[in-house]
């Protein structure tokens, strides 16, 4: 595996192996990799010969009251373990190769919409600052693929809008939501939790896959649906920032006799601020 930080050495490596008819998959990730990334690695070579897995905390997502500069940097370990699941590529672009201008005078890629509600809402700008980095990554690296976790719902349905209105030639992949044994998905931010509230932690995926489980035996008592399930997360030490049932396509509200459904919710525990969701089939 190369590790690259120049994007002039990568686009010598990306003109080699397009030269030899290789597809090229992205999977950008922020580091401190753990079982769900490399799942999104492993999807993506499902799909494309090469994979590119770029990592870079983007400070541009983060507003000044988060985490950015205790966000979890752990490069060589994430190294090691890129290696052995075998990606081609780990690329760690520094601020002046994504952001040439710096951060103030950056280009502003923003879908609107889409990013108005529940993480959106909760982290204004957050979402400007995952579209500027991704268009920026897309344009570097100009994979043919680019594989995003549904874990993060809200964030890869706005990829997937951004690609498509900007007629970028990618392929979005979205895999599933990777979890430990007790049902808590995996996240670089469970690290935050105290051993009490890892114990309550996956409180949140029960409550999801109950509702889940009530959607999917018909019950379209949405406003219940969400009020109940709001207060067992408050009742188990939740600070609850939103739970929502959602039309999976848009996050709109839901019909009652409407396609596919996406229960999701952030809350707050402790430090950290836990996110999941649970996609319905109907
Ligand atoms: P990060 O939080 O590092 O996540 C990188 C990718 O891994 C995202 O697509 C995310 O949805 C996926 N992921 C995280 N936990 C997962 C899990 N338990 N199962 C499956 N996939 C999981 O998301 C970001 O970074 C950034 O916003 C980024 C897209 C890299 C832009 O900076």
């Amino acid at each position: 595996m190369d590790v690259i930080q120049s994007k002039e050495e990568l686009h010598e490596l990306v003109v080699a192996w397009r030269h030899h008819d290789e597809h090229i998959a992205l999977v950008p990730t922020m580091g401190n990799l753990h079982a769900g990334h490399t799942s999104l690695v492993e999807n993506a070579r499902k799909f494309a010969e090469r994979v590119v897995v770029s990592v870079y905390v983007n400070p541009t997502q983060f507003s000044p009251s988060e985490d950015f500069a205790e966000y979890p940097r752990t490069l060589d370990r994430d190294t090691r373990r890129l290696k052995k699941i075998g990606a081609d590529v780990l690329f760690i672009p520094d601020d002046a190769t994504v952001y040439p201008f710096g951060h103030t005078c950056a280009t502003v890629v923003s879908v609107p919409g889409l990013t108005e509600n529940f993480c959106g809402a909760t982290r204004p700008g957050h979402f400007d600052g995952v579209t500027g980095v991704v268009a920026r990554l897309f344009a570097i690296v100009q994979p043919d693929i680019a594989v995003f976790g549904q874990k993060d719902y809200q964030q890869q349905l706005v990829i997937r809008h951004m690609t498509e209105d900007l007629n970028l030639p990618i392929r979005i992949i979205t895999a599933n939501t990777v979890r430990e044994k007790d049902g808590l998905a995996m996240s670089s931010r469970n690290q935050y939790l105290s051993e009490e509230e890892r114990k309550i932690a996956p409180v949140l995926y029960e409550v999801l896959a109950d509702i889940g489980a009530e959607l999917q035996d018909g019950n379209r008592d949405f406003q219940r649906l969400e009020q109940s399930g709001a207060e067992r997360l408050t009742a188990a030490g939740f600070k609850l920032d939103y739970l929502a049932i959602r039309r999976a396509q848009n996050l709109e509200e839901p019909k009652r006799d409407c396609d596919d459904l996406v229960v999701l919710a952030s809350a707050i525990l402790g430090k950290a601020r836990l996110i999941d969701n649970v996609v319905v089939t109907v």
